[in-house]
Order: structure tokens, then sequence, then C-alpha cells
């Protein structure tokens, strides 16, 4: 039997974290050495390693007999719940009625995508996850690189929104950033805002990330700060560790009660509501309780000191800039200083750079540029700080909080030694780059691997 592929799904490349699955799946069989057996360090992967809350497991676990369907936006605990969690950390007033539920927020931005008209602007370096859904939707789409500064330019944006000729433009802002880790603040979020509301430039602002912000007070949603033209998703996957569970939401902006309707209809001809137990185990993690607010600083603090370990050992290699992150588990490194030198070890690539640090004897997974829609030729990464035992960290950190820098870093080491490792196999690396293309500097010679 010979089955045809629909001519759509034919045209549309495998997404970058399918992609890069398989590589590493490739890379593990085929590698020969001993060495290989233990895997690789991980700066790939974006998931957090902290255990699901208990009490979002508990009441999983009670929820586990819910087995009619839910209703299409979601169960009214949840939405109230999602509304007070909004309130309380947010200071935002959404009332139930705006919030929809779905299977996870990209599914929600796809189903954005697919009810909004308009040509998508997409700012860069970017999430790997947008791009396929824009070009499977065959959407107009032009990127928008940032500044150096690794954000978006008001006045880029406003320049290449009079380009466009679309009745509707859509911003996809992700704030906090994956890969860079940073956060914008609220003056820039203004300054951004003036320019959609003036170019009439409807926002969906994906703020996976919000709850992950190490100094928490400093997070602003773009839905406070532009709420007639913003839709915000958010849920479970980063700040509950729940990726696996499925389950976002999204905010609509403020009276756009015509939408609503339109959108249900999507959801209920794509997936009719989110598994029911799931939205009940949500409800926990979306209540305000002692609990979770330990849950939320624990981790985001714990995340704060890898991030800060990780942004300094990285920094310290000659010539290497790194974003210093304010959020997430992620910053991005930028390795083009060693462009010269990898060009001469036959790398020209960020897809073989990625490729050349898996490899023996560096064993080093990170996502490389291209992933991150940049030039195929930038050498820049996402680099992922969360390759340890996420449950064992938890409890360690709690037993014994390190508040010197001293003790931070003895913390990494005694808690992350894959970090750690992982950032020294990048820098041999690196030394051996120069190295060997101090040795062929013309040549354009394979890298010896001497380490
Ligand atoms: C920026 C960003 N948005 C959205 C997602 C997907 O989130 P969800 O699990 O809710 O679909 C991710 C996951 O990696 C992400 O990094």
């Amino acid at each position: 039997m010979k089955f045809v592929v629909d001519q759509q799904v034919e045209d549309i490349e495998m997404p970058e974290n399918l992609k890069l699955n398989t590589f590493l799946q490739e890379f593990h069989s085929d590698c020969p050495h001993p060495e290989c057996n233990f895997g690789f360090y991980g700066f790939a992967f974006g998931q957090s390693p902290f255990p699901v809350p208990k009490i979002v497991q508990d009441a999983l676990i009670k929820n586990v007999d819910k087995g009619a369907y839910a209703p299409i936006s979601g169960i009214p605990e949840l939405r109230n719940a999602i509304s007070k969690y909004n309130k309380y950390y947010f200071g935002m007033d959404v009332s139930p009625e705006r919030i929809h539920v779905g299977p996870g927020t990209k599914e929600l931005i796809f189903n954005l995508l697919e009810i909004l008209h308009g040509t998508v602007i997409l700012p860069t370096p970017a999430w790997l996850g947008y791009l396929p859904q824009i070009r499977f939707l065959k959407k107009n789409y032009h990127m928008l690189p940032t500044r150096s500064n690794k954000k978006i330019s008001p006045n880029n944006l406003r320049r290449l929104a009079l380009r466009l000729h679309d009745r509707q433009k859509i911003l996809i802002l992700n704030n906090p950033n994956n890969p860079t880790g940073l956060l914008y603040d609220k003056l820039e979020l203004e300054e951004i805002s003036d320019v959609c509301r003036e170019q009439n430039i409807t926002v969906i602002s994906d703020e996976i990330y919000a709850q992950t912000t190490y100094d928490f007070s400093k997070f602003v949603s773009m839905g406070k700060i532009y709420p007639e033209g913003t839709f915000v998703t958010n849920g479970l996957s980063k700040s509950h560790a729940a990726g696996g569970y499925r389950l976002g939401y999204v905010i609509f902006p403020q009276h756009a009660i015509e939408l609503k309707t339109q959108f249900k209809k999507i959801l209920a001809t794509e997936y009719t509501a989110v598994s029911t137990p799931i939205q009940h185990a949500a409800v926990a993690g979306f209540e305000i309780s002692k609990d979770m607010n330990k849950y939320f600083e624990t981790t985001r603090n714990i995340h704060q000191i890898m991030g800060e370990y990780t942004y300094n050992a990285l920094s310290a290699i000659e010539g290497v800039v790194a974003t210093k992150p304010d959020a997430t588990f992620y910053l991005l490194a930028d390795f083009n200083h060693y462009a010269t030198d990898l060009q001469n070890s036959e790398i020209f690539t960020s897809q073989k750079l990625s490729e050349s640090l898996i490899v023996h004897p560096y064993h080093t997974a990170i996502v490389g540029g291209d992933s991150l829609v940049l030039e195929r030729t930038d050498f820049s990464a996402r680099i992922a700080y969360v390759d340890y035992d996420g449950s064992q960290v938890y409890q360690n950190y709690l037993k014994n909080k390190p508040k010197l820098s001293s003790e931070k870093v003895e913390f990494v080491k005694n808690n992350a030694p894959k970090v750690v490792a992982g950032i020294n196999m990048i820098t041999n690396f690196f030394e051996n780059i120069k190295k060997s293309s101090f040795k062929n500097p013309r040549t354009k010679s394979s890298m010896t691997t001497s380490s």
C-alpha cells in the first residue's frame, strides 16, 4: 500500500525540536566510544527539570474519575482560578470570560494565527516553535531582527509596519524571551505598544516564562500595557514544570466578544476541550496557595543561580558574548568571534557547529543559531541550563540556601556537575578550534580534537 501525503504537509520542514531529537538519537546510536554511553551534556532541551508541584499531582490523582468532556473553553473552576492568578501575580483584571484553555500554548498560538488575518512580524532570534506554524498556515510574514541588545527596536518595528500593506499586522512578542532569557521592562513595552496602536498591530504576547522572572517584581504583562490589542498566552509548561500535561490558556483582549465566538469554533473543531482531569489538576496549580508560592520562588531562585553561573562561565571564554538572563532557563551565547577559526575547520554554519560539539570528545548538545531563526552562518547558540536532577536540587536548595556569590558557585558545582562539565567542554572546544586554526590558517583542514 502506498500512501500519498498531502502536499501541504510535504511542503513543511521538520520543526527544529524534532530535528534535534532525531539528530541526538542518531549521534547516540552511531558513537563507538565508551564515553558516549553516559549520553551528553544537555544544553539543548527547553524543559524545566523540577517535579510537577505535589498539590498538582494530588489534584490529578483525585480527579481521575472525571471522564466527561469539559466545556470548550475550559471548566469554570479553572477559568476562575486563572483569572485570580493573573490578578495576584501579574496585577491584571481579567474576567474568566476572556480566558480560553487549550492543550498547550503552542496549540493556542497556532489557533490564534489561524483566526487572525494579517501579516506576521517575527522578531529574531526567536523560539523555534513559531516559524513552522506560520509557514504551515501559509501566512505572510516578516522577520524583525532585534538590535544588538537583542530587543525589539520600536523604530524598526514602525519602519517595517509602514512597509506592510495588510489591514492588520500581528506581532509575536515573547516576554520573557526564549532564547535570550531577557525581560522587557515597562517602558520598553510602552514604547512598543505606542507603535502597535499607531500602526494597528495586534500582539500575541507569549508569556510562558513570566513566572520564572528572577526579580519577579519586574515582570509586566503586555496585556496590562496594551489591553485592547494583546492576546496573552501562558500555561503550566514552564512555571509548573508540566509541559507534558499539555495545558495552556489565552487571555483575549478587552472587548473582543465577536472574536471569542470564532475562536470557540476553531477549538471545537480541532480538539473539543482539554482533558478534564488535567484541567482539575491545573486548578490546584493556578489557585493562590502557600505551596505554589514557595514552589515558584524556589524554582526561580535556582534558575537564577544556574543562569548566573552559566553566564559568567561562558563570558569568561575569550571573545564570547552572552545575554545575561533576567528570567527563563536560557541564554544566547554569541561565538562569532571564532568565525574565521571555525571556517578554517570547515565549520561554516551554526548547524555544523552544533554537530561538531555533539560528537566525541565534546558530547555537548546546544541549539544552533539557524534553529533560532538567525542566519545559517551566525554562530550563536541557545544554552539551556537545566541538565541536573531537579527533585534533588530543589531539596538541597531548601536545606541550605546559598547566599554569597561563592556559595552559589559551590551550589552549582555540587548540584549541577553536568552543567559545569558541559561548559568546560565548550571552553575546550573553542580553545582547540583556535589552536587548530593557528596551525592551519588557510588550509581549511579538519579540526583536530585533542582534549
Ligand atoms: C517561548 C515558548 N512558547 C511556547 C512554548 C510551548 O509551550 P506549551 O508547552 O504551553 O505548548 C515554549 C516551549 O518550549 C516556549 O519556549
